[in-house]
């Protein structure tokens, strides 16, 4: 059964205190994640009991080292429902959109070709295609979102064409967290001939998720926002894709030989995509992330979150200095303003109360256009908070209108 005040002792950062004495209320899990005990064990592990390079010793500590790496990306596989050889480890979701935008799409569009991208992209997932066009001449355009912000299918339907090659978004994005339906614009993607990368940043560590099932082409993620650590991520591709993308980088532990003539031959995804020595202690503890996620239950963690999302909602509704966002979203972030106070400003507050949100523009710079406001407070959930939590969020909201008089009461 699912005891979140179980989970909470799982948590070594939960236990921390603020600066000024408060309990630490953390709310910007879209930013970043806590780490459980299995997680920074794993990590240790790593330095204290098997500290060797992967996939070049000929002895017995390196051997544990590249089975643990294989163990992993089996973990990962079998977590998003995918083969072995379709993982790739990255540092993040930002390379793993970057491979693709570098490797694939920089080898293959040309000018006469299209990319479609949402006004609500995360940087991430724009730069790298800005790069694509850039190098190749083709064009840019954007899936008209409704008038919530939501990507609709008749908005896709309206832009795609027979130029489109393709379509990079957000399963859930991070400011607005309206789930897409992957599965029915992977479908429409193949119709036209496209492929679709799906941006799973804010998506994977919430939601049960199955690549064969979405039927999406490339799909990308990071460690640190489910519980693990940071500078690990993957990229998930269809295997003939991986075949025909060049690797991002190369050098040590990507090639199969190469000559003075610069012949190279390189190796078989995933191994292609991997040059250099891998982030071996963050593989290890993605691995131990993956599990306890899994052990807890993508489906518990699903509902206890949007348990806590309507709960919060319901509450910061009553507020009338509040201005939401996303009231309707299924993701497991709320983004708000106060009426007259600069989101900073607001979230300055709220440090000062103990709570940590994010404000500004989150990195989705194209909609705070959309949503005619220059920044916002953003409000991101985990697992493990409570809804005593959002109690304390909710009182601190209440007298957070004015924002110098909030703050010195
Ligand atoms: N991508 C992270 C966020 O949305 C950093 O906050």
């Amino acid at each position: 059964m699912f005891d979140v005040y179980k989970i909470r002792k799982d948590f070594p950062m939960l236990n921390n205190k603020t600066q000024q004495g408060h309990p630490l209320v953390y709310l910007d899990n879209a930013a970043t994640t806590f780490k459980p005990y299995k997680v920074i064990e794993a990590c240790n592990n790593y330095y204290l009991n098997e500290n060797a390079n992967a996939h070049r010793g000929d002895y017995d500590l390196a051997y544990k080292v590249d089975f643990n790496i294989d163990k992993v990306r089996q973990t990962v596989a079998n977590f998003i429902n995918a083969k072995k050889e379709e993982i790739v480890f990255t540092s993040g979701t930002s390379m793993s959109i970057n491979l693709i935008a570098f490797g694939y799409g920089m080898k293959y569009l040309t000018k006469d070709d299209e990319i479609l991208l949402t006004e609500a992209e995360h940087a991430s997932n724009v730069l790298p295609w800005f790069k694509v066009k850039e190098h190749t001449g083709c064009k840019i355009n954007y899936i008209p979102l409704d008038k919530d912000g939501r990507l609709s299918i008749d908005g896709l339907k309206k832009v795609i064409n027979e130029h489109t090659k393709i379509v990079a978004i957000a399963q859930i994005s991070n400011v607005l967290a309206y789930l897409v339906d992957i599965k029915e614009i992977s479908k429409i993607c193949h119709e036209h001939g496209a492929l679709l990368m799906v941006d799973g940043a804010q998506s994977v560590p919430h939601i049960k998720i199955d690549v064969k099932d979405l039927d999406c082409d490339f799909l990308s993620f990071s460690g640190h926002k489910l519980c693990g650590p940071t500078g690990i991520g993957v990229l998930y591709g269809k295997y003939n894709l991986l075949k025909l993308t060049d690797p991002f980088m190369t050098g040590g532990g990507n090639n199969a030989r190469f000559d003075m003539c610069g012949n190279v031959a390189f190796l078989q995804p995933p191994e292609k995509f991997e040059a250099g020595t891998l982030n071996i202690e963050g593989i290890y503890g993605l691995g131990a992330a993956i599990e306890y996620l899994e052990n807890i239950g993508m489906e518990n963690i699903e509902k206890y979150e949007k348990e806590l999302r309507n709960y919060a909602i319901s509450k910061l509704k009553t507020l009338q200095n509040l201005i939401i966002y996303n009231e309707f979203a299924e993701g497991s972030i709320i983004t708000i303003n106060v009426k007259d106070v600069f989101a900073q400003d607001e979230a300055s507050y709220l440090n000062s109360k103990g709570i940590c949100v994010r404000s500004g523009e989150h990195c989705a710079k194209i909609l705070h256009d959309f949503l005619k406001t220059v920044a916002t407070v953003r409000i991101s959930f985990s697992f493990y908070n409570t809804k005593e939590e959002i109690d304390i969020l909710y009182e601190a909201l209440k007298n957070g209108g004015d924002f110098l008089d909030a703050y010195f009461n």
